[in-house]
């Protein structure tokens, strides 16, 4: 199966190579010092470990929380702002179980380095689903489906890209709208909203929300919710 390890918000590592280089001319023209040269060691280290979480420790937690996740038969699904199709793609060997798999995404370069419907297309026809998924270009905030179709839905580092907080609720509601009452919702990301999610999420008569903590290898933390 083809993927594309593609940096999420490649313009991350501005932040860290950005400082790391002014420090460096500036040592080259004033001098060595231990301090400045700290800085900067510290700089690189923040900025490999961001594109390790992003081309490969993402990956091993999608993977976990996948195999922690029980499909009942039929089930349809949905990756709310899919990107390469890295979250969906895990369920590969659950194929059997998947009636439909939907992405949809807005395909922002931005988020994603190389993100496009076409590129991510091309992933999913090299994949054993196949003949189950599907891409749709929309937006969170408005999607072409009725309400209560989705017995999973799942969401990558997504919701951190909307801008401002009032537009993550409204995605929120917009995503319990779809699902189904039984279903089960999983969420990745930055986990710095993580608490006001959980309020979001029980007003919207979610049950079991659960978080989870990445570790090492999701430097930017999940939350993991289920409704049973
Ligand atoms: C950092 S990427 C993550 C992609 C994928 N979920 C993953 O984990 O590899 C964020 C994705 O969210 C998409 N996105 C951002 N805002 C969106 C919105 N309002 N509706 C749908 N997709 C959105 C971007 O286009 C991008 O593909």
């Amino acid at each position: 199966m083809k993927s594309i390890r593609e940096m999420d918000a490649p313009i991350g590592l501005a932040f860290f190579f950005g400082p790391a280089v002014i420090i460096g001319i500036i040592m080259l023209i004033s001098g060595f010092n231990t301090v400045s040269a700290t800085m900067v060691l510290v700089l690189v280290l923040f900025a490999l470990k961001y594109m390790h979480t992003s081309i490969v420790g993402k990956y091993k937690i999608m993977q976990s929380i996948v195999n922690n996740i029980h499909l009942k038969k039929d089930s349809k699904i949905l990756d709310a702002g899919c990107g390469h199709g890295a979250f969906m793609l895990q369920f590969n060997k659950q194929a059997a179980s998947i009636n439909e798999i939907i992405g949809i995404d807005i395909w922002s370069n931005k988020d994603q380095g190389s993100n496009s419907i076409e590129a991510t297309q091309k992933i999913i026809d090299s994949s054993n689903l196949a003949n189950k998924a599907k891409l749709k270009t929309a937006d969170i905030l408005d999607m072409p489906f009725n309400d209560n179709e989705f017995d999973l839905i799942i969401s990558s580092l997504v919701l951190h890209n909307i801008k401002p907080f009032e537009k993550r609720k409204e995605a929120l509601v917009n995503i319990a709208r779809v699902q189904k009452q039984k279903g089960q919702l999983v969420i990745m990301d930055i986990g710095y909203e993580t608490s006001k999610y959980v309020r979001i999420l029980k007003d919207l008569e979610y049950q079991n929300v659960n978080i989870m903590n990445a570790g090492y290898n999701g430097w930017w933390g999940t939350l993991w919710c289920q409704l049973l």
